[in-house]
Formats: structure tokens, sequence, C-alpha cells
């Protein structure tokens, strides 16, 4: 498979740039990016020509925290804390899904629309439930999107209508999960995904982190994301100096995606950094939620890996372009309340979150870069604009504005056109 794409590129090559090729190739050969062209080299005239002339051009967006199960209910009882949200809304609504069939209509619709959405990758939570988790696997490996999706562990306070009754019991599914996934799956892969720290015991963490350097999986779960739950941390985790701890203790921030992180202070961040967890901001969610306003410009100065998410149903939208830009408002906001001097994202530094610094990991992805894979999307224009435009301002027009002035037309990933 090796094709050119012809169109206007707009690519991040760091948190400080998009790189803007109007009118220009992408050289795809064997589902990766292989070069950008301003123009048909000779000796490429051969090849297969995917004529995006005028249209805009650009990566896959990466996704790196959702719960599948809560599409089904999102927009709904957005007006309570986080502990009382999950008490009340999130808990009986994922207890739903020990039955597969509703598991199975449900995880479709989600499915559907995840593709239809700019999303390529996404890193998915399940519930705790192994077969609806197998259901959603099969459904996402069918998709073409490139997925990892984890059946989630809880064994403490939660309620007895949806939890493992011991950690044995939890790692036991676990096993079983995994071994039940099919062999030859390539899209969707298995992510380890302890709900956090308050529903799972001490020994449950351990025998995860025993698991996860056994098997060689990542992991996923959440992390100071609300005030009263980092107390509650606290409580339950006598001689930890951070929430971060309560996780390191047990070897679980090696590869691992930690989401919220919206009061981690520096010495949780300097942890997260050493281990080279991914910090996953879901601004949404933690505005919906009332979680606060997490200082990601400072976790970028300083280095941290740090992506996106939606955290649906936290946050109500599977749009990664309006999370994109609701990084950058929530960020402003917290630059004029807190009267901080610098910590208002721009567009570059939240369109690299969203693509090539969330990639990552996946590996060399979110890109056009050379040896990128080749994840793309093509959107076109409704209407012509009166107005001459940068290709800059297209992108940027494209990321406020989503449907009301653009549409996509196609979506490619790993050079599969999926859409
Ligand atoms: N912390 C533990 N579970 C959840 C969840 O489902 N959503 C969010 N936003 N935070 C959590
Ligand atoms: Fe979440």
């Amino acid at each position: 498979m090796e094709y050119l794409v012809h169109g206007d590129l707009c690519y991040s090559t760091g948190p400080e740039h998009i790189e803007t090729k109007e009118n220009a190739y992408l050289h795809v050969k064997d589902g990766k990016c292989l070069a950008v062209y301003e123009s048909l080299p000779s000796n490429c005239s051969a090849l297969e020509i995917k004529d995006y002339r005028g249209k805009l051009v650009l990566p896959g967006m990466v996704d790196l925290h959702l719960h599948a199960p809560q599409y089904a209910y999102r927009g709904t009882k957005m007006d309570l804390p986080l502990l009382d949200w999950l008490n009340i809304n999130t808990f009986p609504e994922e207890a739903k899904y020990r039955d597969t069939d509703y598991a199975r209509a449900a995880y479709r619709n989600f499915v559907e629309d995840l593709k239809e959405s700019p999303t390529t990758r996404a890193v998915i939570f399940g519930t705790l439930h192994k077969d609806a988790t197998l259901c959603l696997m099969e459904l996402l490996e069918e998709s073409g999107l490139e997925t990892m999706v984890g059946k989630v562990n809880m064994d403490r306070n939660s309620p007895e209508y949806l939890t493992e009754h011991s950690a044995e019991e939890s790692l036991k599914n676990t096993r079983e999960w995994l071994e039940e996934i099919p062999k030859n799956y390539r899209h969707c892969r298995p992510i380890l995904t302890p709900r956090f720290t308050p529903t799972c015991s001490d020994e449950l963490l351990l025998g995860l982190g025993k698991m996860m350097e056994e098997k060689g999986l990542p992991l996923q779960s959440h992390l100071s994301e609300n005030k009263a739950e980092i107390a509650w941390v606290s409580e339950l985790c006598p001689g930890t100096r951070n929430y971060g701890e309560s996780y390191d203790r047990y070897g679980l921030l090696n590869h691992t995606v930690m989401a919220h992180c919206v009061h981690t202070g520096e010495e949780e961040l300097d942890l997260l950094i050493e281990r080279g967890c991914f910090i996953c901001h879901c601004p949404q969610s933690n505005t919906n939620l009332q979680s606060g306003v997490s200082p990601v410009k400072h976790f970028l100065k300083k280095g941290a890996k740090l992506s996106l998410g939606t955290d649906v149903a936290g946050g109500a939208n599977l749009s990664m372009f309006r999370a994109l830009t609701d990084a950058i408002r929530a960020s402003k906001l917290r630059n004029c309340l807190l009267e901080e001097h610098d910590s208002a994202l721009n567009l570059e530094e939240a369109f690299y979150m969203a693509t090539l610094s969330g990639g990552a990991f996946f590996g060399e992805v979110g890109s056009f870069m050379p040896d990128y894979e080749a994840d793309f999307l093509v959107f076109s224009r409704k209407r012509q604009s009166v107005r001459e435009e940068s290709l800059l301002e297209r992108l940027e027009m494209l990321l406020y504005t989503e449907k009301e002035l653009f549409e996509m037309e196609a979506k490619y990933v790993q050079g599969r056109k999926i859409l």
C-alpha cells in the first residue's frame, strides 16, 4: 500500500509549532508517513494520488481517557461533584452492563459515533464486567480505530451491585478476561484499569502491578481529580506523601495514563515525570464536575507527558476538537482568576496535546513526520469563505467551529480508509 495524499497539510512538530503546507503531498507507505513534499517529485509520478486539493488534512485526534459505558447517559445529572456523581449517576448505570444484550446495544452506538468523530485512537474504560468488555473490544476491533480497552477493577468502597468481592476475585476476572481476548485482534488491545485508589484495595493494586510487569501491559486510572477524593485517599493510604504514591508503591506509574491531575502538586508532578507517566487533561469533565482547573501549562513547561481526553461522561461530548479548545478556554480562565501570568495554553500547545503528545502513548503517532503512523482526517468547508484565510487560520476555525463550518470527508487509520 503506497500513495500520495494531495491537500493542505497541518501537523504538530512539537509544543510550539504547527507545520502548515498548502497544496502539498503526504507520501504514505505501508501505513506510515514517508515524507511531505511541497510539489510532486518526478520519481513519485506513478503513485496513486488521493485528491483532497483545497481541503484540510490533519492527524487524527488521540483521546487518552473516556468511559464507553457512560456514553449512553452523557449530559445527565451534571450538577453533582465527583463522589456524588459516581454514586448517584455512574455506578447504577455501569451495573446495567452485567446484561450483555444491553451492553452490546449501548456499545454499538458508542463505537459508531466514535468512528464518525475526529478521534482515530482512544484509551477507554469499560466496566468491571468481563463479557461486556469483550463485546466492546469486538466492536472496536471491527471499527478499524486503534484503541486500548480496560475491564475495570474495583473491590472496595463500591456498592454491592457493582463490586468484585475481593482482590482475588478481581484478579481472577482480569486474568480470564485477558485469556478470552481473541489472539487475532490487531487494533484493540487490553489495558489494566483499576478504577481509582478509593475503590481498589492494596492487595488488588499489588496484584495488578505484578500482572503489569509479568504480561508487559499498560495501565490507566484516575489521579488527583477532586479535593474530597484526595482527602479520602490520604486517609485510606497512611504513609503516602501524595495520591500518586498510592499507585507508585505498587509500580503502577511506569507505563500509564493517569486522568485529570487537577490538584497535582510539585512532589506528585516530579514523580509522574520521573516515571514517564502520561497525564491526561480532561477540561470539560473538570468544569462539569467542578473538580477545578488543572495547571497544565505548568506541566508542559516542566516537560511532563501531557495528553487530552473527553472523559465521557464527566465530559458530555465525544469531540476532541471540543476538548482541545476547552483546554485553551479553561487555562485562560485559570490565568485570569488566579492572576497567574503564564498559564494560558495557545493553539499550538493544545493541538500538540491532542495529537503528537498524546499519540506517543501508542508509539510514533499524531504527526506527519517521517515514520509516524498515517492516521489522518480530511475536512472540507460547507460553504466557500468570502475571506482570504491562511491555512493556520482555517485549522483554528475548524477546531473552534467543528461541524458548523466544516464536514469530515474521510478518515484514515494506519493508512487504511475507515470512513
Ligand atoms: N474516578 C473514579 N471513577 C471515575 C469516573 O468514572 N469518572 C471520573 N471522572 N472520575 C472517576
Ligand atoms: Fe474518567
